[in-house]
């Protein structure tokens, strides 16, 4: 199966991107084909400055690999390195009904939330059907919040061959039963539902849009920082604390292995213990869980010509296989 999953380069990775996302795109690993890049042509809608797309390219980089992205099994690459992704984009977006990104939640989300309104926002989900179709891509695992894009990427391929594909029948779409096979395959979303929604230290989402994030690669200072300003209510050190609503529970209880969760539940439950003590477990669970990673992370901070090395190799590898794509897409369309 072909694997694939991109992360906007838009900020530092935090804890809500690593339980709603990574973790899972690492377990495809060791799938026949398994791509990931570093969607900074999306970014481009969000960071304004070429010195911090940069930066932040090479970090999002860093950090896949730290937390244990081997470039020996999966191909690791900027988007804007493979100009195919941009190509097919415009291709498909001549078959993209305007109603359709009109509808998209994503776009009305971030304008609400005071990103501007320009075009490359809006056309948003055709680049990213276009970073799956261009692979053949079977499977994409992402995080809840995409569930949508997946959909309009389907809806899209499948107009696409229903257009160009003479004889394809979109009940038969790898033609299995008599039909012409798609030029672009029908992917399937992959979301990990358990960790659907990681809270930030506020209680709202985890977002670096609002500024409530535990990063994952930040320094030491800036961790504890954030954990033991986790916002918590006034119950009283010897009452039991409430559940609902406590974001300090909440990544607890992700971050815990089920066996000790437990009995923090139960500490929890009982009273008597304040939620400094549980802000400071959760830092040492922090700690015991991404030492390492952050480790590597420092030593690749070192090297960025290694970094550098890797990337331009995936980049390499991608662009072969998207070329052969682009091949019978061109071919299909005529031009
Ligand atoms: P942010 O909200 O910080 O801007 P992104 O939108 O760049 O994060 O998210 C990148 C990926 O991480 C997405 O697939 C998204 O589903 C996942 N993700 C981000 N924040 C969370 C969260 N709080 N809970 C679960 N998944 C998250
Ligand atoms: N939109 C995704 C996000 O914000 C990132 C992304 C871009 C992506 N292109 C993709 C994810 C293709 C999966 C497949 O998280």
């Amino acid at each position: 199966m072909i694997i694939l999953s991109g992360i906007q380069s838009s900020g530092r990775l935090h804890l809500g991107n690593y339980y709603g996302a990574i973790r899972q795109f690492l377990e495809f690993q060791d799938e026949e084909v398994a791509l990931y890049f570093i969607a900074n042509l999306h970014a481009l809608n969000s960071v304004r400055d070429g010195k911090q797309m940069r930066e932040l390219t090479q970090d999002v980089a860093m950090s896949y690999l730290a937390l244990g992205l081997d470039p020996a099994r999966a191909i690791l690459f900027r988007q804007s390195d493979v100009p195919e992704h941009a190509e097919l984009f415009w291709i498909l977006g001549s078959v993209v009904p305007l109603a359709d990104l009109m509808n998209a939640h994503s776009y009305k989300d971030k304008v609400a939330r005071g990103q501007s309104a320009d075009f490359g926002l809006f056309a948003y989900p055709i680049l990213m059907a276009a970073d799956i179709l261009i692979y053949n891509s079977h499977v994409v695992p992402v995080g809840q919040d995409q569930r949508q894009h997946l959909e309009l990427a389907r809806d899209w391929a499948s107009k696409f061959n229903r257009v160009y594909v003479p004889g394809y029948r979109p009940d038969d779409p790898e033609g299995l039963r008599g039909g012409t096979p798609g030029v672009l395959r029908l992917p399937e979303a992959r979301i990990l539902e358990s960790t659907a929604v990681v809270p930030g230290t506020d209680g709202q989402k985890m977002s670096k849009s609002y500024d409530n994030t535990i990063e994952l690669f930040g320094s030491d200072k800036a961790v504890k920082k954030a954990i033991m300003g986790i916002t918590t209510d006034s119950t009283p050190v010897e009452e039991p604390k409430p559940v609902a609503g406590s974001a300090l529970y909440g990544l607890l209880k992700l971050m815990a292995p089920a066996a000790d969760f437990a009995e923090i539940d139960r500490r929890w439950r009982a009273g008597g213990e304040g939620y400094g003590v549980f802000k400071k477990e959760l830092l040492d669970l922090f700690h015991a869980t991404f030492d390492a990673a952050r480790a590597r992370h420092d030593e690749l901070s070192k090297d960025p010509g290694a970094v550098e090395r890797v990337l331009q190799d995936g980049a390499q590898r991608a662009r072969s296989l998207a070329a052969e794509q682009m091949a019978r897409v061109r071919r299909a369309v005529g031009v």
